[in-house]
């Protein structure tokens, strides 16, 4: 029978077999009473819970999630529930964005001796479950439907660029071109508005090299398949932070990469400039001034202001010119200090719970799971065996509901953690437009919180924080259940 007089809520403990599922045990041997609402999975380790673990089983009904341990300096394996404290804490912070209480997640240490903490920590957690009771369900969430306001403000200049200096980079390239298998870039596409990668192998090739705020793809996603070969990059600031990821976790060689570089000015977002062009059958030219592209479909002119028409990540930009480069030309753009919270990401800070979980209903209901941002990512490296693919263990069904394809997005934002270098291409390569960007851009911002204002991408150096671990946690505190 439940302790607790309510009825029964679901809630779902994951236990680590050599502390808190003996302080269980002892709190069983010795007849402690407890609530019934817990349903125990035991693994070997709290480092063996992975972050998805949780959300699994709060995307699958579950009204509450406890992960329990080993005291830290008692973990079995050394050192598994330190790196679990970490990335447990980056998903308690993550839950309110999808509109989930942060209160239906706990983390916690327990020993085998500790059969009444044990007792305490679970009538405390199950009567704080029932208090909060059942969790709300994205399926009965009204949806809602919400565009973000993009500022009109920015830390760096906005601008088309135009006077970078593009042959003296041309020029460069070509130079090197002869040590190089080739050099990945920009070129016209299939037609002047729009821009494709260029990859350079011959000095005709560097020709049609082009630059500006039409060079919105990141050409950083290629490099990891020429691993072991020489090869040169064409990179924005965006981009350059992806390539210093890329080398922090070892996916490239430095050797092997010859990074060139201008400084960039901001990117249109193609799709509202698409949205702005409506259909046309061909476009006839395109121009630039400092401030502004213009494109003239069907004969009709229609002006693009950067400051107006730039992707969200541009306006907070601060890292216009490269973080590492081999080869640099242009002035670099200056930079106001100043924290900037991206405009999707800002709108969703200031939704209650309820509606970020409609607003995610709504959005969930437009995505076609095409796999564009997962495939557009450059930090989304084991596409071979993604486990969204999985079968074994089945994370996904093929069922095209909203909590599976939320869940599939929660996936490759929490894989992204303390990893995402924010450049957008997930959002930009998305059909339809759901601003999923602000999911990594949340997830980046607790990481920053958590650890020393720590960014990905800025030093080839550093370790991602979620790849290690300390024995005391500056900005991680033990929370009374
Ligand atoms: Fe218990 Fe690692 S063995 S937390």
């Amino acid at each position: 029978m439940p302790v607790l007089k309510d009825k029964e809520l679901r809630i779902v403990g994951f236990l680590c077999n050599w502390c808190s599922y003996g302080g269980a045990d002892t709190a069983g041997v010795a007849r402690a009473t407890q609530p019934t609402d817990l349903r125990i999975i035991r693994v070997p380790c709290t480092g063996r819970v992975d972050p998805l673990f949780v959300l699994k089983a709060l995307f699958g009904g579950a009204d509450g999630v406890l992960v329990s341990g080993c005291h830290p300096r008692d973990c079995h394996y050394s050192v598994g529930n330190y790196y679990a404290r970490r990335r447990l804490e980056v998903i308690k912070r993550f839950l309110p964005i999808l509109g989930i209480d942060d209160r239906r997640f706990e983390y916690t240490w327990v020993s085998a001796s500790e059969g009444q903490r044990w007792q305490e920590v679970v009538t405390d957690f199950t009567a704080r479950i029932h208090k909060l009771g059942q969790a709300p369900r994205l399926a009965d969430a009204s949806p809602m439907l919400k565009i973000a306001e993009l500022a009109l403000s920015s830390l760096h200049a906005l601008g088309s660029n135009l006077s970078a200096p593009l042959d003296e980079l041309k020029a460069a390239i070509k130079a090197k071109l002869p040590d190089l298998e080739c050099v990945i870039g920009w070129q016209k596409g299939y037609d002047g508005a729009h821009a494709v990668p260029l990859f350079m192998k011959t000095p005709e090739d560097v020709d049609k090299l082009i630059w500006g705020p039409l060079n919105v793809m990141n050409p950083a996603v290629y490099l990891p398949d020429f691993k072991g070969r020489k090869i040169g990059i064409v990179v924005k600031g965006c981009d350059s932070r992806s390539v210093v990821e890329l080398l922090q976790e070892k996916l490239i060689n430095r050797e092997d990469v010859t990074i060139f570089s201008l400084p960039c000015e901001g990117t249109l977002d193609m799709g509202r400039v698409n949205e702005k062009l409506g259909r046309y059958t061909k476009i006839d030219k395109v121009n630039f001034d400092e401030a502004s592209v213009y494109i003239t479909a069907d004969g009709k002119e229609h002006r693009f202001c950067i400051t107006e028409y730039a992707q969200g990540k541009c306006y907070g930009c601060v890292t216009p010119g490269a973080v590492l480069a081999d080869v640099v030309f242009g002035k670099p753009v200056p930079v106001s200090p100043g924290k900037f919270t991206p405009p999707e990401l800002a709108m969703l800070d200031s939704m209650s719970l309820e509606e970020r979980m409609g607003f995610w209903k709504a959005q969930m209901d437009r995505c076609i799971r095409c796999y564009a941002c997962r495939n557009a990512c450059p930090m989304c490296v084991c596409r071979d065996y993604c486990i969204s693919d999985s079968r074994n263990p089945h994370w996904l069904d093929q069922e095209a509901t909203p909590e599976n394809k939320l869940f599939f997005q929660t996936i490759h934002a929490v894989h992204l953690a303390g990893r995402c270098t924010g450049c957008g291409e997930c959002q930009r390569a998305c059909p339809v437009g759901i601003p999923i960007l602000a999911l990594r851009q949340h997830i980046a911002r607790t990481v920053s919180e958590l650890f020393d204002e720590y960014k990905s991408g800025m030093n080839q150096n550093a370790v991602p924080p979620l790849l290690t671990y300390a024995t005391e946690e500056k900005n991680i505190h033990e929370r009374d259940l």
